[in-house]
């Protein structure tokens, strides 16, 4: 599938978004949202589960609109929890996994199973946390509460070091060699836990097809021996990672992964293979969709030309902190519109570094760079738009520096901007 390019429609609503409630300011193009799920489910048609990873966007009016597209939410502790509910997705389409999840998150997820409202099931970390859980069942009362295993595949991830947590050195998840100890720490196949089958996620920005292929057959075997003895193990969840690469680069698309499936499942004797497949995007869905407007702050000569605008490792850390790249485009060149694609617009004729411009956010730190990108002529007040902000970014934002979470805002499929989340107040600072 082909992506057209957003920007020449939506540039003029970026513009009209950062005069209206200032700069920096993220932006949600729900049609780009629309779009992605379309692609994940042609991709993953039903009986596949298809849960959005919350932790890419945690805007609840975001995540709210995912839901209405029919994804269910995957997330990793009560906070991201309580977002998915107050974004209308009942437990029943919500599954908590994570390596973080506290006796006070488990705890919950025993609660809610008491209260006849079960969470869709529960990813497995360790043995420690197994037997947490079954405690706190028991405690609750609860039996049949739903759970998967959370593998690590082993595998060598196509994608940047920090994003490849499928690699057998990585903290995640369970090596094959530990999963027996869960199950019993868990109170084996006559405990409070249901064991219903794997987990497993390969890494995110998956720069290629095999790692995860590698992943899936691993997973695949698990659930075909495991299911020999236990009843119910039926569920094999595959994760996210399906890669957002810059705007014309080549990058598997979600049918790419699709397409594995069938060979992957034909190795496996039909009365062991998974009755239930499912997959935990975050990325792919909100990416495209989200962008980040900022105003120009400083234009400098440092041997090249420079500048530093309204935002930066604050609302998005990917680049200082892992090397995310994001594409940078000029809203306005001296105050003018720019409209066409790519920011290019009027240049200095003795530009020695052919257009490229260091772009720098404002934070007190040397790593707050966002890159060279070719940019017009700018001045203090200029706008500039950053591209694929939409995950990881919001959610990964901090008030390092005494800064506000900048305001969220939804360019509606009819064109009209709706403000999801005001900006922070100083007030609430410290
Ligand atoms: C277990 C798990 N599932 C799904 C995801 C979503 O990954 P992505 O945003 O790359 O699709 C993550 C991301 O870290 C994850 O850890």
């Amino acid at each position: 599938m082909t992506e057209t390019d957003r920007l020449p429609e939506l540039a003029e609503s970026l513009r009209v978004a950062a005069r209206r409630f200032g700069t920096p300011v993220y932006l949600t193009d729900a049609v780009g949202l629309i779009r992605a799920a379309q692609e994940l489910r042609a991709a993953f048609p039903d009986p596949w589960i298809r849960q959005y990873s919350v932790k890419a966007n945690d805007v609840a009016a975001v995540v709210a609109r995912i839901g209405a597209i029919g994804l269910g939410a995957n997330v990793v502790s009560r906070g991201e929890w309580a977002i998915a509910s107050r974004a209308g997705i009942p437990n029943e389409r919500i599954t908590l996994e994570g390596i973080g999840k506290t006796d006070a998150d488990l705890r919950a997820a025993a609660r809610a199973a008491a209260d006849g409202r079960p969470l869709r099931w529960v990813a497995i970390e360790s043995a420690d946390e197994a037997a947490a859980l079954a405690r706190l069942a028991r405690g609750a009362g609860v039996t049949g509460l739903e759970v998967l295993l959370r593998f690590n595949p082993a595998v060598e991830p196509e994608t940047l070091h920090g994003l490849a947590v499928g690699a057998g050195s990585s903290k995640f998840g369970l090596a094959d060699d530990e999963l027996a100890d869960a199950i019993e720490a868990g109170g084996g196949s006559d405990g409070p836990l249901r064991w219903r089958g794997i987990h497993l996620h390969v890494g995110s920005q998956l720069g290629a097809v095999d790692a995860w292929r590698d992943a899936v057959r691993r997973g695949l075997a698990l659930v075909a021996l495991l299911r020999g003895g236990l009843p119910g193990f039926d569920t094999l969840d595959l994760g996210g990672g399906f890669p957002v690469p810059p705007l014309g680069d080549l990058g598997p698309r979600p049918e790419r992964f699709a397409r594995e499936i069938p060979d992957l499942l034909e190795s496996v004797p039909l009365d062991r293979r998974p009755g239930r497949l499912a997959v935990e995007p975050g990325r792919f869905l909100v990416a495209r969709a989200g962008w980040l407007v900022g105003s120009v702050l400083h234009v400098r000569d440092r041997g090249g030309r420079m500048v530093v605008i309204d935002t930066g490792m604050t609302e998005l850390i990917r680049p200082a902190l892992y090397d995310g790249r994001h594409p940078i485009v000029a809203l306005t060149s001296h105050g003018r519109p720019v409209d066409q694609v790519g920011g290019a617009g009027s240049r200095p004729s003795d530009d020695p570094d052919g257009g490229l411009v260091h772009v720098h956010g404002p934070i007190c730190e040397s790593t707050d760079a966002l890159g060279s990108h070719p940019l017009p002529v700018l001045r203090r007040g200029d706008l500039v738009a950053i591209r694929e902000a939409g995950a990881y970014a919001a959610s990964f934002s901090s008030t390092y520096n005494g800064r506000p979470r900048p305001p969220q805002v939804i360019l509606e499929e009819d064109g009209r901007l709706t403000l999801a989340r005001r900006r922070g107040s100083t007030a609430a600072l410290g």
